[in-house]
């Protein structure tokens, strides 16, 4: 990474297989604690991206059945233009602002097109990944140099970088991760963000959209493993930070998606009875044969949710692009007075 991509200090930035920060064990503790002694058990899914876990990502992103990426790709490559009118009101100087990038590959496309149309654009996108910033760092470095890029590593719920002076702030929140909350957390996110932006700021949401439900299974029960091995990886995590011994033999992963709520929901099924123990939790967790851990929600949204949300959380849809092949929508919101 030049050193123009260097992470700034003041966020967690925690390196490829470095032990983690004090604050972050604390963090996932705390969270593995209350999650697994809750019912039925959970573990939050923004655990799922260690550096193994940002790796199978990106190759789940590539994989056929796995639509959001490339249908949102298109829609960004496709719009880009209609994009920068719908969320740049004037000929203000942007500053792009993307919470969770992951490797933003889909977004440097949008951003070659805005400095095509002569946009004076900063990016600055965020993740609690280091790996994935990395990389981010990497592929501008290769594919578009000319691009002001200020990565930050941090968890977007506890962290926010200042805005800058006179740009006009557009936040981008793609790959329909705001899916991956319960509708209550996705009100309290999308208020937060509206807390940070000032009164004609944009945001930009990339959004699944409620389709056969055979598609949607599909999208998280590859065949090929990959979205089994990304779950299992969670445990590998634990077993690695917080002294656990979860055996990866003994735990299957399962998806589902139930069309009446919209909501695809994965799991790691516990194959027999089976005690797991964590040295630094200090806890043993028994499991029964089929007792599950859910690991991870995908909402499906339908346009007038998204509407209502919107306007419940400060902001009003100014314009929805919408893929005509498979229902995904970008939608282009403007922060309220
Ligand atoms: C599903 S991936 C999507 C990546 C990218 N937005 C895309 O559309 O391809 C989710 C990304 O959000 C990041 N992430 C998850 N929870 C986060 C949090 N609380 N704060 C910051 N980043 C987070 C993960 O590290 C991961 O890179």
């Amino acid at each position: 990474m030049s050193k123009r991509h260097r992470l700034p200090a003041a966020a967690p930035a925690l390196a490829a297989n470095a032990p983690p920060a004090e604050a972050a064990i604390g963090t996932l503790a705390g969270d593995v604690l209350r999650g697994l002694n809750a019912t039925p058990r959970q573990l939050s899914s923004k655990y799922f991206y260690d550096a193994r876990g940002s790796r199978l990502f990106e190759r789940i992103m590539r994989l056929p059945a796995y639509y959001p990426t490339r249908v949102e790709a298109r829609l960004l490559r496709r719009h880009a233009r209609a994009l920068l009118g719908a969320l740049v009101p004037t000929a203000a100087p942007v500053e792009l602002l993307e919470l969770g990038s992951g490797d933003g590959r889909k977004t440097l496309a949008l951003c070659r097109d805005w400095l095509k149309a002569g946009t004076s654009l900063s990016y600055r996108p965020m993740d609690i990944s280091a790996q994935a910033l990395e990389r981010l760092g990497q592929r501008v470095a290769r594919q578009l140099p000319a691009l002001s890029v200020q990565p930050l590593c941090g968890d977007y719920f506890q962290t926010w970088p200042l805005p800058q002076a006179r740009r006009h702030q557009v936040a981008l929140f793609l790959g329909s991760n705001l899916g991956n909350f319960t509708d209550a957390e996705a009100h309290r996110f999308l208020r937060r963000v509206r807390a940070h932006l000032r009164a004609g700021d944009s945001l930009l949401l990339g959004l699944d959209l409620r389709k056969d439900p055979r598609t949607v299974l599909a999208a998280y029960d590859d065949p090929e493993g990959v979205t089994a091995a990304f779950n299992l990886n969670l445990l590998r995590r634990l077993n690695r930070e917080l002294g656990m011994d979860f055996d990866l033999d003994g735990f299957r992963h399962y998806a589902s998606y139930c069309p009446l709520q919209g909501v695809a929901r994965s799991f790691l099924v516990s194959q027999r009875a089976q005690t797991v123990n964590s040295r630094v939790l200090g806890q043993s967790f028994p499991f029964g044969p089929g007792e599950v851990i859910y690991t991870e929600q995908s909402q499906k949204y339908e346009r007038a949710g998204v509407d209502a949300m919107a306007v419940a959380c400060g902001f009003a849809v100014h314009a929805w692009f919408e893929d005509p092949e498979l229902p995904y929508a970008l939608v282009a919101c403007r922060a309220q007075a």
